[in-house]
């Protein structure tokens, strides 16, 4: 009998990285620094609240737009930070997670032949998106140190086919940031044209040093061309909840909509409810960059007198070392061996670029308890 045969939309794709290394750390019971999550516990509060959701009887469909009750809140907390207008009916969407709202945004403009502009080194859901709806990614290429966008680089790449920009920042896996000159750098190629937006903006409060958050909606010409995407999974210490949102002009939301609501129709109801009074009280997410400027201090300080070089992250929960002073060998192959023979497991940077760029640079999560980030360092210290 003939069985069909599947021709892959995706042929590139294979098993990723983050599941080999935890996989990997898991058998040789290593630190896990190489997948973006926290290993501590998230605000027993918030916990509490979906307890008592799921008790009242909150356990049915939510809205498709959202609970009405967490689009407010959300509506009130981009107010307060940008002082910036979403109306929460129309133009704020919850959903199942940042990376549902990336999809569904990709989704709702790119057609087929379209292009997309994707800087690399890129967070790995944007291109199978871009590809599942007929678009072609369009690179350009950021490198170490700093990662700067050459904007004259990304006018060159701009053609009539041109149909989307995804900007992340803070930016994961590098840790860099945009500046207001980056985002007025940004208008001056958008202004006038049809080409729409999408803001990665998932670790808007995992910022450091003072550094104020840039947000795309706070350029009027970047706003109205925008859907802006954000996580409670990675404001919260809940990644495994998936729980998003989308912000976006009336009618991008409407788009952005309809995609969604096929996609997953709602999101998860207790939790909504739970995160729209969890957020009543600012200081949850008003408090988390010097959270995480203090873990990442302690990890740098871990790893100080290691042969490992470094520029401190900006922001996102990733640091970067540099070991090019140290080996030759490329950086999946480290990846691997200090999994195995040092005891801490980490990100080879190289998977974030299609061409598998290898700049001798490994990501560490420092989203973890003081004792493992310590006890990372000393072990770092023995290569
Ligand atoms: C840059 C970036 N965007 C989006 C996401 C996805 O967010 P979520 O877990 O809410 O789907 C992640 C998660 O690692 C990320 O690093």
């Amino acid at each position: 009998m003939k069985q069909p045969e599947i021709k892959s939309k995706l042929p590139h794709v294979g098993t990723t990285i983050f599941t080999v290394m935890s996989a990997l750390a898991a058998e040789y019971k290593a630190l896990n620094l190489s997948q973006g999550f926290p290993n501590f516990p998230a605000s027993p509060e918030l916990i509490a609240l979906v307890n008592e959701y799921m008790k009242k009887g909150f356990n049915q469909y939510a809205p498709m737009t959202g609970v009405k009750e967490l689009r407010e809140e959300i509506a009130k907390k981009t107010f307060e930070l940008y002082k910036i207008n979403y109306h929460p009916d129309t133009e704020i969407t919850v959903t199942s997670g940042g990376t549902e709202a990336l999809f569904a945004a990709i989704s709702a403009v790119v057609r087929p032949g379209d292009e997309a502009i994707v800087f690399e080194p890129a967070y790995d859901s944007y291109v199978p998106a871009i590809e599942l709806n007929g678009g072609i990614p369009v690179y350009i290429t950021l490198t170490p140190p700093e990662y700067k966008i050459n904007w004259q680089e990304v006018k060159n790449k701009i053609s009539e086919k041109t149909k989307l920009i995804i900007i992340n920042t803070p930016h994961n896996p590098t840790g860099s940031v945009l500046n207001v000159s980056d985002l007025q750098q940004l208008a001056d190629i958008v202004n006038d044209t049809d080409i729409f937006l999408l803001g990665d903006e998932v670790y808007e409060h995992i910022i450091f040093d003072g550094i104020p958050h840039c947000s795309l909606m706070t350029h009027p010409v970047l706003q109205e061309r925008s859907f802006v995407c954000g996580s409670f999974g990675k404001t919260f210490h809940v990644t495994g909840w998936k729980v998003g949102y989308c912000q976006a002009p009336k009618n991008l939301t409407a788009e952005f909509r309809k995609v969604h609501q096929f996609l997953t129709f709602a999101t998860f109801t207790p939790v909504q409810y739970a995160l729209a009074e969890f957020l009543k009280k600012p200081e949850h997410y008003i408090n988390l960059p010097a959270f995480y400027e203090a873990k990442r201090n302690k990890f740098l300080d871990a790893v100080k007198n290691s042969r490992f070089s470094f520029i401190p992250s900006n922001g996102s929960y990733f640091q970067n070392l540099s070991y090019s002073t140290i080996t030759d060998e490329n950086d999946y192959d480290l990846a691997i061996r200090l999994t195995k023979e040092i005891g801490v497991a980490s990100i080879p940077v190289s998977v974030f670029y299609h061409q598998k760029n290898d700049y001798k640079i490994l990501r560490f999560c420092f989203a973890k308890d003081d004792e493992t980030l310590e006890k990372a360092g000393r072990q770092l210290s023995k290569l």
